[in-house]
């Protein structure tokens, strides 16, 4: 039995979460540092810009999960969990200042009605910051925050056909730093931030690659949302990099998120992809 997927432009909706709450309270990414404060003020009209670029742009709906003090990092909402028709595999986050958000998110998508699927607390997993689909299969980064045995037990959980690929640079941590599925055949990715192995499978796997530059890499170009052929991203990109994405068609809409970035974070990483796939499942 296999679930079939919606096209990508079939998902039009979105989780996110004010940042109400947000700020550089910890460091645990090579990015955040404490003697490198978000601007509150700045971040919320960022947000905002994001969040309007989404539903009043691109017309997608968004919902919202209710801010919370003491969790800076909930805005992240890529990191909650990995949705897949009306289940929720749950994260279990690396660090301790990130576990308080687990029954935060848990209480959210129980009231909501989804089936929750924990993973055992031994394996980290951290959504689908580290778990994004390339056509049929769910490519699934580990090293830095989620852990390889992670992947055997989604695959089992949503009976899908999951490729573990090894993350090789801290600065990229989560798979979405570096990869980014642009529609089934074609990806955006930051190659040296994969180990060599890893490189491989992911070219045996898109049949078109576009690699960014290292200055686009660490200005989180890879951290885009992409609906349909619209691509939400960080602003600042090289001219090379936009020349390729509207050379295959691609339009592109930057937003500025520098007070994201000092927490390691952009636009891809403020979204969770809800209702992507139909609940019901065929054979
Ligand atoms: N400060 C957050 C962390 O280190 C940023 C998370 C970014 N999320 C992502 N999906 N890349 O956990």
């Amino acid at each position: 039995m296999s679930i079939r997927r919606l096209p990508l432009a079939a998902c039009r909706s979105f989780l996110m979460c004010r940042p109400t709450h947000y700020a550089i309270a910890y460091e645990i990414n090579p990015w955040m540092r404490l003697a490198r404060p978000a601007n509150h003020r700045r971040a919320l009209s960022q947000w905002d810009r994001l969040y309007r670029t989404l539903t009043e742009t691109l017309k997608v709906q968004v919902r919202l999960l209710p801010p919370a003090p003491g969790v800076p990092d909930l805005v992240f909402t890529a990191n909650a969990g990995l949705v897949h028709g009306r289940t929720l595999i749950r994260s279990n986050f690396r660090h301790p200042q990130r576990r308080r958000e687990e029954p935060l998110v848990e209480r959210y998508f129980r009231r909501e009605g989804f089936r929750i699927v924990r993973l055992p607390r031994r394996f980290n997993f951290e959504g689908e910051g580290d778990a994004l689909w390339v056509g049929d299969t769910l490519v699934m980064g580990f090293r830095f925050r989620s852990d390889a045995p992670a992947h055997e037990h989604a695959a089992r959980a949503l009976d899908a056909r999951v490729l573990p690929v090894e993350l090789a640079d801290q600065r990229f941590y989560h798979l979405d730093t570096c990869f980014c599925p642009l529609d089934a055949q074609t990806i955006l990715w930051f190659p040296k931030a994969f180990d060599r192995y890893s490189r491989k499978v992911i070219e045996g796997l898109a049949r078109t690659r576009i690699a960014v530059s290292e200055r686009d890499a660490v200005r989180f170009a890879c951290n885009a949302i992409v609906i349909g052929r619209s691509i939400v991203m960080q602003a600042g990109v090289s001219t090379t990099l936009k020349r390729a994405l509207s050379r295959r068609g691609f339009r592109l809409y930057p937003v500025e998120l520098s007070e994201f970035l000092k927490a390691g974070g952009a636009a891809k990483c403020l979204v969770l992809q809800l209702h992507c796939q139909p609940s019901a499942r065929r054979s």
